[in-house]
């Protein structure tokens, strides 16, 4: 059964669609076909084939991580193997009890709801979730004012997959009602360069092993990067030079995008220069960060840091965001005395 419908109430740039609806083509649709995190496909395979063996609805299911790393695609896949029907709705598509209500009665048995953004759900809606999860009912008011009525209602067995970009975010009582909570990791350059090779056979592109490595190498750790890198290097290709996508030319189509040898962009340099320039290395807020750079905090946040972090050019301390000796040296500065840079 493949009842499906997309609740969005976010509106989101016209090119980021386009793009997402071609790349859609390229996710995975199966277990097989998912490259790497391993350890998140194990828990979830092993509690996938225990529910299909009791013959019981899979238990909720939060992922969290950085945007890209494939909380949606899982979702899809998880649905496809416990063959449920899938609802997609976002936290703030959610604005009202009354629209978590109306999806909530519509579930079938084993339905698989999936809430992307699920920590910007309101808490109001957020508070009818609690027993729905826990007890499958819903308690809902009829008439509100003097004569107010709550009536009970039973919902069909049903699973919720929430996704997040910030577990912190989440509040203690929506945490605790997901029996599994699973953390995405960044891919390694080499799971990225398996799915590169894999897109390009979709898309029916030639690529050389140095070419798929050369776009792994710069893609954040990130599938949703690698693919869009190797669209852009497909696009170079075609135009410039005619041929397959060879290590120069991907290093050529990274270059005219700004995207530089470890991956970075030019709001993660900005990001980096404004730490050592301004703040001298740092310890500075992201509050401030991001009024220095004109950019959204959350951007920053859910973007932007998590990759800086765990590359080593950027650490957290409990009096802010500083810059490691790795970031002076790729942006060709010095560290004196912590305070000034010069170029090398
Ligand atoms: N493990 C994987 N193997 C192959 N391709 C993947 C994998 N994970 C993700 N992708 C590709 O990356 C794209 C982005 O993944 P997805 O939309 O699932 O990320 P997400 O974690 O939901 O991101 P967001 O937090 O922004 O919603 C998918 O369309 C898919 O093509
Ligand atoms: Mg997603």
């Amino acid at each position: 059964m493949s009842r499906e419908s997309i609740i969005s109430g976010e509106s989101r740039r016209i090119d980021e669609i386009a793009d997402e609806s071609t790349l859609a083509s390229l996710r995975p649709q199966s277990f097989g076909e998912y490259v790497g995190q391993e350890a998140v496909l194990q828990k979830l395979s092993i509690t996938i084939k225990a529910a299909l063996g009791r013959g019981e609805p899979l238990d909720h299911i939060l992922f969290h991580g950085p945007p890209g790393l494939g909380k949606t695609t899982l979702a899809h896949i998880v649905s496809n193997e416990m063959n449920a029907g899938l609802v997609c709705t976002s936290g703030p598509a959610l604005e009202r009890a009354a629209d978590l209500v109306g999806i909530l009665t519509n579930l079938q048995q084993g339905d698989i709801l999936f809430i992307d953004e699920i920590h910007r759900l309101p808490r109001v809606v957020e508070e009818y979730l609690y027993p729905a999860m826990e007890d499958f009912k819903i308690d809902i008011v009829l008439d509100p004012g003097p004569h107010a009525r709550t009536v009970r209602l039973d919902l069909a067995e049903f699973t919720i997959i929430g996704a997040t970009t910030r577990a912190g975010m989440i509040t203690n009582p929506l945490r605790n009602r997901f029996g599994l909570s699973l953390h995405m990791q960044f891919y390694d350059p080499g799971e990225l360069a398996i799915i590169i090779r894999r897109s390009s056979r979709i898309l029916n592109l030639e690529i050389t092993d140095e070419g798929a490595e050369t776009i792994a190498l710069r893609s954040r750790g990130t599938p949703r990067i690698c693919n869009r890198l190797l669209k852009r290097a497909r696009d170079f290709a075609q135009v410039e030079s005619k041929g397959a996508i060879t290590e120069d030319v991907a290093v050529a189509a990274m270059d005219i995008h700004g995207v530089d040898e470890a991956g970075l962009d030019s709001l993660d340099i900005k990001y980096l220069s404004i730490i050592i320039k301004q703040y001298s290395g740092g310890p500075v807020g992201v509050a401030a960060m991001a009024a220095t750079l004109n950019e959204e905090k959350d951007t920053l946040i859910d973007v932007v840091e998590p990759y800086l972090l765990i590359s080593g050019f950027l650490n957290r301390t409990s009096r802010g965001r500083m810059t490691t000796l790795k970031a002076y040296r790729h942006l060709g500065l010095v560290k004196r005395n912590g305070q000034e840079e010069l170029p090398l």
